[in-house]
């Protein structure tokens, strides 16, 4: 579709395009043939409104099917996951007349209390880059455009549209923005979200290094920058930073104030021109016009997707898989009424929904129920928990299924803790009950203290879309071989979180205090322990790997070999975790940092060497200083392991790094002269020639002076008295360093 070329319309005709046309949709300009492009959530489905519309999920949507959250398939560790989803999600958007998704949410998780974090895939950028990007690939692979989101550092709800989330700049470029910058080099999304917040005081929508030095500047975005539904403020100043399209729309008012800044001389018509060409490149993107209903057959897709989702904790006594012909008493509301997704603008209306108890009995076998509560408190206490006791008493073994109600967009949860009646539940059946499995259905991390111990296994189903409930009996039947692990770390307390003191912040600023140190990264560094660490998931099977081998391939890049083995007697799927620890460079590292993954389905006995490159970014610090990302030259240990805690294989390599590219000022301190390669020599042999004899012995006689005085900047090391340098010597220096 040829589209017009913005110098052809009219001003009023351009700033009319940078604003939706009606809430969900681009405008049309039928003159010039553009036709409007609907844009609409995502992530984890499709939430296509045709009438009343809303960015909250109040209002009806079209039926589709309602794939695993992101929490979900962030635990799955199955880039090929992943992107299933996204392709099957592609699919119902051109079924459904929807040409952009607006998906897929890659915050970090921060804080477990983040109430959206069921919508993002971990704590680790790259667990959270590489889905993000099989997503986008493979959604926009159906002919439909992904729009990345929330464009940055919106980790909390609260407050979320005034926030100024205050990150400093090694911290965003290693742990905030990777993630985006990995989809947006790797995967081309059609758009990028703003997000709600500000960014070190300036509004995401308003931020010109943001939007522009950054996503477009230095990862080379052409894509369509987005507004989040209702964050523009100043919408000159929006379109100035690079944000080319406000929604929803229309807005005849900011449409105006555009014309009248381009006519006043504050904004150049270039920059209209531009963002108006981006918006009108969607319009490749309108959705199938023969829209059709969803395909049926997506669920069962959906309930194969969800199953590699599952993450089994802890398996004591044999308790899982349930025995067969074995008799099963299921506990829990949760059950019968599960959670399978959050509330907000992701909110699918479900063309069907599993629940775990219809599930397990179609699976056979003798399974009694007792509700055990009731979240709506319309059964006394007393009685649904002595039936489930009963009920329990007489099975072999107990699956309580437990979880959060109301995780949502727009609020952030206050604790870690699951309802005290859910808790008492556990503990009652277990008192009783010869095994007991607990089941957690839940959009994020929940303590799980006050039962653990009495509980045999522990599954953590996370929220996982409509086919959930059969997902779960395919897991706990044994049918599927659980191979989950954990993407977001679990604490023994709120407290021991990195985030604890700053989260969800004050008098509208949250401080990034923890900088890098985010989850497992903080966990590790401080030796803090955890119930259940970054990257733990168990098997039906067992897995061991040996022969680790790693070359360094360059300065800066080196290449992993590891040879993993099915040691059980069933077929299973193993995430091989590749971690980098290191003390090189002039910064805090933390302890170990995920630097490559994958996944491998391996049959009884059968053994697999998986070879995976470490390139430079694998071993890079941000450094502040020079601006760029920066190998130091040293020693670092590639780690295998089982997950961030418990390394399994490590061989440690020597790096060059990056030849010492320290650009000297007069502002560098002594100590960053004197260790530079070429000034250092020259600085050191002018400073004797200038010395006093008294001086020359003061030296010799204090070695440690130099460590005192290794951190004045050259400049003010000139004043010092007796000095024999001038400025003008130190200029002749630095010239030979820039030679
Ligand atoms: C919401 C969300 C965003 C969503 C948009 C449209 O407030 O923050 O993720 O895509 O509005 O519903």
């Amino acid at each position: 579709m040829q589209q017009p070329d913005p110098a052809a319309l009219s001003l009023e005709d351009k700033a009319s395009l940078l604003a939706g046309g009606d809430f969900w949709s681009t405008r049309p300009l039928d003159e010039a043939g553009v036709p409007a492009v609907v844009l609409t959530d995502g992530p984890h489905g499709i939430r296509r409104q045709r009438a009343d519309a809303d960015h909250l999920g109040f209002h009806a949507s079209e039926p589709a099917t309602c794939f695993p959250p992101a929490v979900a398939v962030g635990s799955s560790w199955d880039s090929e996951l992943a992107a299933k989803v996204g392709e099957l999600v592609g699919r119902e958007a051109r079924a459904l007349g929807v040409g952009v998704v607006l998906g897929p949410g890659v915050n970090i998780k921060r804080s477990p209390l983040c109430g959206r974090n069921f919508e993002y895939y971990s704590e680790d950028p790259l667990l959270s880059g590489v889905l993000g990007a099989a997503f986008v690939r493979a959604l926009q692979s159906q002919g439909v455009g992904a729009t990345v989101k929330h464009f940055a550092a919106n980790n909390q709800e609260t407050g979320r549209m005034r926030v100024s989330s205050d990150v400093d700049e090694r911290t965003l470029r290693e742990i905030y923005l990777p993630a985006f910058e990995r989809i947006v080099t790797e995967a081309r999304p059609a758009a990028v979200m703003a997000a709600y917040n500000r960014v070190n005081g300036v509004p995401a929508s308003e931020n010109h290094w943001l939007l522009t030095e950054v996503l477009r500047e230095e990862w080379g975005f052409e894509g369509v920058v987005v507004s989040d539904w209702g964050a523009v403020g100043d919408r000159v100043a929006a379109l100035a930073a690079g944000l080319d399209l406000q929604m929803p729309g229309p807005d005849a008012a900011n449409d105006a104030a555009i014309v009248r800044a381009v006519r006043e001389g504050v904004l150049d018509e270039a920059v209209v021109d531009a963002s108006a060409r981006r918006v009108l490149g969607l319009t490749g993107l309108v959705g199938n016009s023969a829209e059709t209903a969803v395909p049926a057959e997506h669920h069962a897709l959906a309930r194969e997707l969800a199953a590699d989702c599952v993450v089994l904790l802890k398996n004591d006594n044999a308790a899982l898989p349930l025995a067969e012909h074995s008799r099963v008493a299921v506990i829990g509301e949760f059950a019968t009424v599960p959670a399978f997704q959050g509330d907000g603008s992701s909110r699918i209306n479900a063309t069907r929904v599993d629940t775990p108890l219809e599930a397990l009995r179609e699976l056979g076998g003798t399974v009694t129920y007792a509700a055990g509560f009731a979240s709506d408190g319309t059964l006394d206490p007393e009685e649904s928990r002595e039936e489930a006791v009963r009920v329990a008493r007489e099975a072999d073994t107990a699956v309580v299924f437990v979880g959060l109600r109301g995780e949502t967009e727009g609020t952030d949860r206050e604790h870690l803790e699951l309802p005290a009646e859910q808790r008492e539940l556990v503990r009652a059946v277990a008192t009783v009950a010869p095994r007991t499995v607990v089941v957690l259905t839940t959009g994020g991390v929940v303590s799980l203290e006050e039962w653990h111990d009495d509980a045999d296994a522990i599954v953590a189903g996370w929220l996982l879309g409509q086919a959930g409930g059969g997902a779960l009996a395919d897991v706990l039947s044994g049918a599927v071989n659980p191979s989950g692990h954990l993407a977001e770390s679990v604490p023994l307390r709120l407290e021991d979180t990195p985030s604890y003191l700053t989260f969800p912040g004050e008098a509208g600023h949250v401080r990034y205090g923890e900088g890098v140190m985010v989850g497992y990264r903080h966990y590790e560094s401080v030796g803090r322990a955890v119930r259940y660490p970054f990257g733990h998931g168990l098997s039906y099977t067992t897995f061991r790997t040996d022969n680790l081998s790693v070359d360094v391939t360059g300065d800066d890049s080196a290449t992993v070999r590891v040879t993993v083995t099915n040691t059980g007697d069933r077929a299973g799927k193993h995430v091989v975790q590749v971690y980098v620890a290191t003390t090189a460079g002039p910064v805090r590292r933390p302890a170990r940092e995920l630097r490559a993954f994958t996944k491998v389905a391996l049959r009884p006995g059968e053994s697999r060497t998986v070879e995976l490159p470490l390139e430079r970014r694998a071993f890079s610090y941000y450094d502040i200083e020079q601006g760029r990302w920066t190998v130091a030259s040293g020693a670092y240990t590639v780690q295998v392991g089982e997950n961030a805690s418990r390394v399994v294989a490590e061989q440690s390599v020597t790096l060059a790094g990056d030849a010492d590219g320290t650009v000297l000022s007069l502002d560098s301190s002594l100590g960053e002269w004197l260790a530079h390669p070429v000034a250092g020599p020259l600085l050191q042999q002018a400073l004797d020639a200038g010395a006093t004899e008294e001086q020359r012995q003061q030296s010799e006689a204090n070695s440690g002076l130099i460590h005192m005085v290794a951190s004045i900047p050259a400049r003010q090391f000139l004043h010092f008295p007796g000095m024999s340098l001038s400025i003008d010597d130190l200029a002749r220096i630095l010239e030979t360093t820039t030679r």
